[in-house]
């Protein structure tokens, strides 16, 4: 809102609360007129949205770049071959776009003489290590045959399903590989927008519903962010977004005897008690809601956006994004655009338990399999790490190289740096349920990491003591 219509508001009478200068608005006559008929006197951001349904310009908003329309599609297997076939050509074409020079068939290989030089991209069919010599010994496949393939010197990482370009010699009727490239993503430059500071604010299995759930913590959360604590408070006046990714609510039946720690045992209950929560936030923060495994809907990936018939309560909210599971967004605030691919991380559990080295899940760990996801521009590359759904199109290919790549699920905070991608995972608001003590899980609780958009410098806020402080454990600095 500029000088001249906050002075059009006085000059009607109207007084205007300092949250409402945040908002431009396009018509005002019509505002105007509906104050007056409602003997309105004062505006603020929340009154402002009860009754204006006018064009509100404002200076951040979101543009969707990836965002599953919940398309469905049976498990048949002209289906996953469709859906393999894309998966396969759009990481070939990411590959391709970084060398194309000399590129051969697996047919073609075939064909050459022994002691060729090859080059070729392929899929890995699956990965073993050769008992004496410890030499990494691959099947791979293409869309003309299948080979093998022997490494026999490299100490790279190799996951089943990963699209891969290798370059090396042919002999015995196997490619010995010399050269290993992954599509991996872009590296990205630091740049500075030419904006004022403004923060994105990450946060995701909020649990609500268990008895387990930070209540404290997470009321310290929203009065903060309606700046009514001290703490931090210049950060929580420059907030334009904040991301709620996943497990907003604690669900039903997720795992055996969860009944015993719910406090609200139907689901429409548990996504009204979030709504209450978050209508308290002020209006000019956009929310993003994703969901995850404890959250209303399938679990096979992608997951649709939350379901209405369930979330009613939260479609209310007028500053609500309702997205899919993942989805990649750019966040717009005045000229600068930010990439956010959001993920709420389910396939992270399956790597933590496939290779040994990262089975602590702590946050050097997760840094390490997201890096996987990143490298092998996929969320989930290895068919069963998650449930998914054969769609035409692969929702889980990373296309784009992100400037935030966020997750959640695991219940452990993260902020680090890949490549000048953030990368981050955003704890959790509930305590360590009987479940994870089984399985020796203690999670991080009540944490936010925050990022700027000017710069995408970050850190990580605290709300699980009296006061809100800085948290460092998690946080990997550049
Ligand atoms: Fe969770
Ligand atoms: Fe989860």
């Amino acid at each position: 809102m500029d000088e001249n219509q906050l002075n059009i508001l006085f000059s009607n009478g109207i007084l205007v609360d300092s949250s409402i200068k945040e908002i431009k608005i396009a018509d005002l006559d019509g505002l105007i007129s509906t104050l007056k008929n409602k003997n309105i006197n004062f505006l603020d951001v929340d009154t402002f949205h009860e009754l204006y349904d006018g064009e509100v310009v404002s200076d951040s908003g979101i543009e969707i770049i990836k965002n599953y329309g919940g398309e469905i599609s049976e498990s048949k297997p002209p289906n996953w071959v469709n859906y393999f076939n894309d998966r396969f050509n759009r990481l070939k074409n990411i590959l391709m776009s970084k060398d194309r020079n000399g590129l051969m068939s697996l047919s073609n290989i075939k064909n050459l003489p022994q002691s060729s030089d090859v080059k070729t991209i392929v899929i890995v069919s699956s990965v073993s290590i050769s008992p004496v010599k410890k030499y990494t010994i691959m099947d791979i496949e293409d869309n003309t045959g299948s080979y093998k393939a022997i490494i026999t010197n490299s100490n790279q990482e190799i996951l089943e399903d990963q699209v891969i370009l290798l370059s090396g010699r042919k002999y015995n009727d196997a490619i010995f590989v010399k050269d290993i490239t992954f599509p991996d993503i872009q590296m990205k430059e630091k740049v500075k927008q030419d904006i004022d500071d403004s923060f994105v604010l990450f946060l995701s299995d909020i649990h609500i519903g268990s008895k387990l759930f930070v209540d404290g913590a997470f009321e310290r959360f929203i009065k903060w962010i309606n700046g009514e604590l001290p703490e931090y408070s210049s950060i929580a006046k420059l907030v334009k977004f904040i991301v709620f990714n996943g497990d907003l609510i604690d669900g039903i039946g997720v795992y055996p005897d969860q009944e015993k720690e719910l406090e609200i045992k139907d689901l429409k209950g548990q996504y009204d008690r979030l709504y209450e929560f978050l209508d308290r936030i002020p209006k000019n923060i956009k929310l993003i809601l994703s969901q995850g495994n404890h959250d209303a809907t399938h679990i096979a990936e992608p997951q649709p956006k939350l379901d209405k018939n369930f979330a009613e309560s939260l479609y209310r909210l007028k500053n609500a994004v309702f997205l899919s599971n993942p989805y990649q967004v750019n966040l717009i605030v005045g000229k600068s655009k930010t990439s956010l691919l959001s993920y709420h991380g389910f396939s992270i559990t399956y790597y933590a338990n496939k290779i040994p080295k990262y089975s602590k899940m702590d946050a050097e760990d997760i840094e390490n399999i997201m890096k996987i996801h990143l490298k092998s521009r996929h969320i989930a590359p290895s068919h069963g790490s998650v449930q998914l759904m054969p769609l035409p199109r692969d929702y889980l290919v990373i296309d784009e190289t992100p400037d935030i790549y966020a997750t959640g699920h695991i219940h452990k905070t993260l902020a680090s740096i890949y490549k000048g991608t953030v990368l981050i995972n955003s704890s959790c608001w509930q305590y360590q349920t009987s479940y994870q003590k089984k399985y020796g899980m203690v999670p991080d609780v009540a944490k936010i990491p925050v990022v700027n958009l000017r710069d995408k410098s970050f850190q990580i806020l605290d709300f699980l003591g009296d006061k809100v402080q800085i948290y460092k454990k998690g946080l990997k600095e550049a």
